[in-house]
């Protein structure tokens, strides 16, 4: 039926994980807290404390009846404690609405307080030897190669699509343990070969047909988070310009370019201005300069004026532009010395 289901399960019988401590029974309480310990930690950090865990609260009841502090206190260094005050609090409405007794459906399984649909499947799975579809950040990376998805996983289309392929990806119903050893084998492929940073694609069963592997892109895939469009702002820098010096301004410490040497991005007092002759004003091309958190638009004005002025009030240098080079200057600063004034020096 499914290409991928034959190879994985043929792979994990060989080479998948066998002998973790919550595989040797089909006891739902503890499948569902190793899934639970597994949402966020790995493997190896799990499993000292999923095994101090069971031997305290070695049943639902048991885990029910504690009192949450002494349930956090075994947490203790898992972090995420929200899994751990859900998982408190499950345990208390399986005892009370369902009367002791593990919901034994996906659908059921997912209305407990801490489980998502993954999750939900997993235990479904495992418990229950059910045929439903997991699809955790693994098996979204194995998914998004195997099937060469380009869409970001976290957007809404493409989360469909990969539920979809995880559907249909499901092995037959000819065999019913072979649900249990394909989603370990997923689990197993994610977390041992298809890794995020170089997976061991020579090793992967898969390979064949591996749609990222085949077209080169497995760095590409899964696609990441698209980059917010960034705000934009504009200002402008007036660049005032006499016998061949320009004149710089020490920005305040506080704030963007702080304590840099910059264009003035205010006009001079018109007064000022118009006192010392100021004649032409030319607009230059506008420039872009992009931070962490917006764009900046540039909108440089040169004013060509006939004197230079020694005091302007703030902290204001007249320089050469190729000394202004040395001083500590904003890129768009640097470009624009570069891109205007240093030619009709030579
Ligand atoms: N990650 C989540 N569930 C897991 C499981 N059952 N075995 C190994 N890794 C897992
Ligand atoms: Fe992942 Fe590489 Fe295997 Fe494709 S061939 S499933 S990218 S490990």
């Amino acid at each position: 039926m499914s290409e991928l289901a034959d190879v994985l399960i043929v792979w994990q019988r060989k080479h998948g994980r066998h002998h973790l401590p919550w595989q040797d029974g089909n006891d739902p309480y503890a499948i569902w807290l190793s899934e639970i310990m597994l949402q966020q930690t790995q493997v190896n950090t799990v499993i000292p404390y999923y095994q101090r865990f069971i031997q305290r609260f070695p049943d639902l009841e048991s885990l029910a009846q504690a009192p949450l502090d002494d349930v956090l206190a075994l947490w203790s260094g898992l972090g995420y404690y929200t899994r751990a005050r859900n998982l408190h609090r499950a345990a208390h409405l399986i005892m009370t609405e369902y009367q002791g007794i593990f919901p034994q459906t996906r659908e059921e399984i997912q209305q407990l307080p801490g489980i998502g649909r993954s999750t939900a499947a997993a235990i479904a799975v495992f418990a229950f030897g059910q045929r439903d579809a997991i699809l955790d950040g693994n098996v979204k990376r194995v998914f998004a190669r195997y099937f060469g998805i380009t869409g970001y996983p976290g957007e809404t289309g493409t989360l469909a699509k990969l539920w979809q392929l995880a559907e249909q990806s499901l092995p037959g119903n000819d065999n019913p343990a072979d649900i249990k050893t394909y989603t370990q084998g997923l689990m197993d492929l994610g977390a041992l070969l298809c890794i995020r940073r170089n997976p061991s694609c020579e090793c992967c069963p898969l390979q064949h047909e591996c749609v990222a592997y085949r077209e080169k892109r497995v760095a590409l895939l899964p696609a990441s988070k698209p980059r917010k469009r960034l705000p934009e702002k504009q200002t402008v820098f007036m660049i005032y310009r006499a016998k061949q010096k320009l004149l710089l301004e020490k920005r305040p410490s506080q704030g963007i370019w702080g304590g840099l040497w910059c264009f003035p991005e205010n006009a001079l007092d018109k007064n000022w201005l118009t006192a010392e002759g100021s004649t032409h004003i030319v607009e230059l091309p506008r420039l872009m300069h992009t931070f962490t958190h917006f764009r900046l638009w540039i909108h440089p004005q040169l004013v060509e004026i006939n004197a230079e002025m020694d005091s302007i009030g703030k902290m204001t240098v007249w320089i050469r532009p190729e000394e202004a080079l040395d001083l500590a200057i904003p890129t768009p600063v640097r470009k624009l010395i570069l891109q205007h004034f240093l030619n009709d020096l030579n």
